[in-house]
C-alpha cells in the first residue's frame, strides 16, 4: 500500500515511518485495506510540505491496532467528531483544492463499526491528526465460522502489518 504511493509521498516531500508489528484480526481483508487506504490517502493529502506520516500496527492490551498519524495544520478538537459524518470537511482554507468529497472518513467509520472496532481521531498538539482503529484481537484458532460480530461474508482471521 505504501509502495504504490511512493511518488505521491515524494511529490509532497513527505517522510513516512512504518512501525509494523503483527496485529491479528478477524475481518474482511478487502474492507480493512479500503479503511487503511482512506486513512493513508488523507494523511498524504492533508499534510504540510516536508511533513511526516507514521504508520503503525501491533497489539496492546489484548487488542490489535492500526495507527495512521500525520503532521498538518492545527485542527480544533471540536471539529473532529463531525469529520466522521458524510460530506463533512474542514474549511477550504484548511485543505488543498483537489476536491475530496468528504466521504472517506465516514466509510472508515462504517468499516470500523462493521468489525466492532473502535475509531479514535485525535488532533495532534503540533498540528495534524492521529487516527487509531482498535480491533478485537483474533485468537490463533479463529476462522471463518468463529466470527461473532462481523457480518460480512469474507471474514477470516488474518494479520495486519504482516505484509
Ligand atoms: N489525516 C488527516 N489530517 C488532517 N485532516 C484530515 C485528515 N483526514 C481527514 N481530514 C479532514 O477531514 C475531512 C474529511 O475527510 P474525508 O476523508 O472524510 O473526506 P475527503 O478526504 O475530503 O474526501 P474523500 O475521502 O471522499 O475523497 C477532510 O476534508 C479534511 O478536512
Ligand atoms: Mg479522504
Amino acid at each position: 500500500m505504501v509502495s504504490s504511493r511512493t511518488s505521491q509521498l515524494a511529490d509532497a516531500g513527505l517522510t513516512i515511518r512504518c512501525d509494523l508489528h503483527p496485529a491479528p484480526i478477524l475481518g474482511d481483508d478487502r474492507l480493512i485495506e479500503h479503511l487503511a487506504a482512506n486513512l493513508l490517502d488523507n494523511a498524504i493529502r492533508y499534510n504540510v510540505p516536508a511533513g511526516f506520516i507514521t504508520l503503525a500496527t501491533g497489539t496492546a492490551d489484548g487488542r490489535s491496532f492500526l495507527t495512521v498519524l500525520n503532521s498538518g495544520p492545527h485542527i480544533a478538537a471540536e471539529q473532529v467528531t463531525r469529520l466522521q459524518r458524510p460530506f463533512e470537511r474542514l474549511g477550504p482554507d484548511r485543505t488543498d483544492t483537489d476536491g475530496g468529497t468528504g466521504l472517506g472518513l465516514s466509510i472508515v467509520a462504517s468499516i470500523a463499526r462493521a468489525h466492532a472496532a473502535d475509531l479514535s481521531l485525535e488532533p495532534r498538539a503540533d498540528g495534524g491528526l492521529d487516527v487509531t482503529v482498535t480491533f478485537e484481537q483474533a485468537k490463533p484458532d479463529s476462522g471463518r465460522d468463529d466470527a461473532r460480530r462481523v457480518s460480512k461474508p469474507h471474514r477470516h482471521a488474518w494479520v495486519l502489518g504482516a505484509s
